[in-house]
């Protein structure tokens, strides 16, 4: 990303002069409050939406010059609420690759924490999930999400919040796991658990739309920056932004 500004209404910036490089393979975590940015910045990688001003380069090319459905293979932006069909497992997850061998389902089902869960249906992976994945809680919808997106196997992947119903030690497991099996691949992840994200090449602490800080975790907590404070006392997120009178009579 280069200076890259943006506003999804006139007048209120959202992100400002934003200078971001990423190298291919580089796992990178976007940390910060709520409304810092992060969700904005997958969404400019992904072309969900156009820069204002600045560029956002993949190998060199301007994302505006790239065809979208060629865009939409290689970079895979998974957000919160997952996208289920009522179909089977199966059927849903070979939408990330159709000619997907039973190998590589296998795969992707472990790699997103997901075999145990399989292991227990009585049609396993033949199993209907039911209209939007009902039949599935939330942390399994996000799995079988995941699973799919692995077997899509594209050049970028964007996590925005995508694990966010996994207990924290499957969260940390499913990480470790997709960074084990993309060594090649760029990742970005956000979660609000950012303890699951000490392990990444790179942190990136976002503040009202401005890179504030950047390093690994250790770089970062001797900082004593934004980040270190998170780090320390995750529920004063956004106090730590209020102006102080505000925030000291909380
Ligand atoms: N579609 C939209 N239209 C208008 N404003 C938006 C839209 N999406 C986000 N915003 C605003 O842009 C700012 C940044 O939002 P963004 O979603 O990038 O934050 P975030 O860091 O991902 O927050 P969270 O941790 O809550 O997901 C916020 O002030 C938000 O209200
Ligand atoms: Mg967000």
């Amino acid at each position: 990303m280069d200076s890259v500004s943006f506003a999804y209404r006139d007048g209120e910036s959202v992100l400002d002069g934003i200078h971001l490089k990423l190298e291919p393979g580089e796992k990178i975590a976007l940390v910060g409050m709520s409304g810092s940015g992060k969700s904005t910045i997958a969404k400019l990688i992904a072309r969900l939406y156009d820069v204002n001003r600045g560029a956002v380069y993949i190998d060199g090319i301007d994302v505006q010059n790239v065809k979208l459905g060629s865009l939409r293979t290689k970079v895979c932006y998974l957000l919160q609420d997952a996208v289920i069909f009522n179909r089977t497992m199966k059927e849903n997850l070979l939408l990330g690759n159709p000619s997907a061998t039973t190998t590589e389902l296998q795969r992707a089902v472990e790699i997103a924490d997901l075999q145990e869960f399989v292991r227990r249906l009585p049609q396993g992976l033949e199993t209907p999930v039911g209209p939007r994945g009902n039949a599935l809680s939330g942390g399994e919808r996000q799995r079988l999400a995941l699973a799919r997106a692995v077997l899509q196997n594209p050049s970028i992947l964007l996590l925005d919040e995508s694990t966010s119903a996994l207990d924290a030690p499957s969260e940390q497991r499913v990480f470790m796991n997709l960074a084990q099996h993309f060594p090649r691949q760029t990742i970005v992840f956000v979660s609000h658990r950012i303890s699951a994200l000490k392990w990444v090449d790179r942190i990136i602490v976002l503040n009202r739309g401005v890179i504030e800080e950047q390093g690994t975790h250790d770089q970062l907590i001797r900082n004593g920056g934004l980040y270190a404070h998170l780090h320390t006392a995750p529920s004063a997120l956004s106090a730590a932004q209020l102006p102080s009178q505000v925030s000291g009579n909380n």
